[in-house]
């Protein structure tokens, strides 16, 4: 092919855009194109709240119980004990409990907290996941209780989704019986 053939620069410099329609009629068009677009957006869905099976297979993974565990060492040993036995705040390892036991119950008490009580609500201190865990480290504690700890509050069902840890049932402190109501927490 001979060299002269090939297409070669543009000649004559600038090519003026000859649409005939001025520059600021663009401008215009974008930003009305853009405010439409905001306004039309759909406004992101809310994520929704993960199911009691979803929060329960947390408990299962020791990475989240560990965050759990990471979490509650920094907030939650001055009312609640070390390990959960107890202190201001109900203990956290026996088998009643003032909110119900389900992860879902755990994760409102904690959210939600009972600020008229004393308990705060963590969802404005923590993250969503950080709650999760919490949940799932509580729900571990699952028979641990040794009846060392503050004398048991509350008539809800013990946890019934997680072994107690090391094979044994959960206990409530000596000499302490109470009816388990079974009835779905309010
Ligand atoms: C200032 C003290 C205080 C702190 C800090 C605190 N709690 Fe509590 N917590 C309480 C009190 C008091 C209650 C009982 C509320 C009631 O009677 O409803 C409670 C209740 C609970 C319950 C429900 C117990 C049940 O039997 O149903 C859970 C779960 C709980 N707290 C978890 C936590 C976690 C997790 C943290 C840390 C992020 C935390 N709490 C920090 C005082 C506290």
């Amino acid at each position: 092919m001979p060299a002269d053939s090939q297409p070669g620069p543009p000649q004559g410099g600038r090519t003026p855009i000859r649409s005939g329609i001025p520059w600021w009629c663009w401008v215009v068009a974008l930003v009305v194109g853009l405010a439409a677009m905001a306004v039309a957006w759909p406004a992101p869905e809310p994520i929704p709240e993960p199911t009691e099976p979803e929060l329960r297979a947390l408990v299962a993974d020791a990475r989240v119980v560990a965050t759990g565990r990471s979490v509650y060492v920094r907030y939650c040993v001055t009312c609640h004990g070390t390990v959960g036995q107890g202190a201001q705040g109900p203990n956290l390892r026996d088998d009643l409990w003032i909110k119900g036991s389900d992860m879902t119950d755990l994760v409102r008490s904690i959210g939600d907290g009972n600020p008229a009580r004393g308990m705060v609500a963590w969802k404005t201190f923590v993250s969503r996941s950080e709650v999760h865990a919490l949940a799932a480290y509580i729900a571990s504690l699952h028979g641990t209780e040794d009846g060392s700890g503050k004398t048991a509050e509350g008539t809800r069902a013990p946890i019934g989704y997680w072994p107690p840890r090391g094979g044994e049932g959960g206990i409530l402190p000596p000499g302490q019986k109470v009816e388990v109501d079974k009835t779905p927490a309010p």
